[in-house]
């Protein structure tokens, strides 16, 4: 049995449908119970948890013989990183608690470095606490996701605009949520390991340019990317929900990515995704169009 943390969000439900396509046995981990059902119409078990709780998240995880373990962007909370920081210690203490199960824990490119990468700083800290588990952990380090750019969907549609606060022109790494999911399930199959951090690159980088066209040849118009300036992101972002000590965490990570300071660390293994945005798009146009 496959324990699976925020198996309603991106990466989680892409975790949890692969192992259910492999016909390994899955314990949904949500904390909404409604968002259980469709799991077990799929035949998996379903715990509900919050990752404020401990105890729950204890009773999840015991008896797995592995566990997806994810932290949630909680971009609109008015204090990110430390809401994130109360879930990481109950995540450990949890896992402990349950008897130390083999972990594949999502972090992200940019996760060595301590400070200065905002939101990743909390990627930082969670792999920090782990860094003595008892038991096999794997610290599946992400690139960027390719599925950010659904948001550029409706405005390329309607109005021929791919709108980046990511400079056009800078090339980084980018992977799909459904080739993470896969990339963790492979890990979560072969956890002899005890420690070991896993880089997930990509086999080409893209820029927002680069998406932009893949996007403007799949819809068959021409695409401006629109790169609004510096001083207008902290309302774009709050206007998208994000709290003030979000929008400037996720501000601080973009300002990186656009001087070429985010990438990854080369210490340890490394995986290569291949799905690129053409790819990526081309699944979700089809699945928009049936
Ligand atoms: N975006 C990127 O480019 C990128 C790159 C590398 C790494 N990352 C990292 O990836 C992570 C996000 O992964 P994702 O996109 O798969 O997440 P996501 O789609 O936002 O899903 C978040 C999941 O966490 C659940 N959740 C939220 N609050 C919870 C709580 N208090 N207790 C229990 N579950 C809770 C959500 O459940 P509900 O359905 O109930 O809301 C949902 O299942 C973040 O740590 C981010 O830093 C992101």
């Amino acid at each position: 049995m496959y324990a699976v943390i925020g198996a309603s969000g991106n990466t989680g439900s892409a975790v949890a449908q692969t192992l259910l396509k492999l016909g390994k046995p899955v314990r949904a981990v949500v904390r909404r119970p409604q968002a259980g059902a469709g799991f077990r119409n799929q035949g998996a078990d379903v715990a509900v948890a919050d990752l404020a709780d401990p105890n729950a998240l204890a009773t999840a995880l015991t008896g797995v013989d592995g566990a997806y373990v994810m932290t949630p962007p909680l971009l609109e909370a008015q204090d990110p990183n430390g809401t994130k920081r109360a879930f990481i210690g109950a995540i450990r203490s949890a896992a402990e608690q349950a008897g130390a199960p083999p972990l594949v824990v999502l972090s992200s490119m940019g996760a060595h470095h301590p400070s200065g990468t905002g939101p990743v700083v909390s990627l930082h800290e969670l792999e920090q606490a782990l860094h003595d588990y008892p038991g096999s952990v794997s610290f599946l380090r992400a690139p960027y996701f390719l599925d950010n750019w659904i948001d550029a969907l409706e405005p390329a549609t309607e109005k021929g605009v791919f709108p980046s606060l990511m400079a056009p022109g800078i090339r980084i790494d980018m992977a799909s949520t459904a080739e993470i999911g896969r990339t963790a399930v492979q890990l979560l199959l072969d956890t002899h390991v005890h420690h070991r951090v896993v880089e997930l690159r990509s086999a080409n980088r893209y820029s927002a340019q680069d998406v932009a066209l893949d996007l403007a040849r799949l819809l068959g118009k021409h695409l401006e990317v629109v790169y609004p300036p510096r001083s207008e992101w902290n309302d774009i972002l709050t206007g998208a929900g994000l709290s003030q000590l979000g929008a400037a965490q996720m501000a601080e990570l973009i300002d990186n990515i656009n001087a070429g300071r985010i990438g990854f660390s080369g210490e340890g293994e490394y995986r290569t995704a291949s799905e690129g945005p053409a790819a990526m798009f081309g699944r979700l146009l089809e699945a928009k169009a049936t």
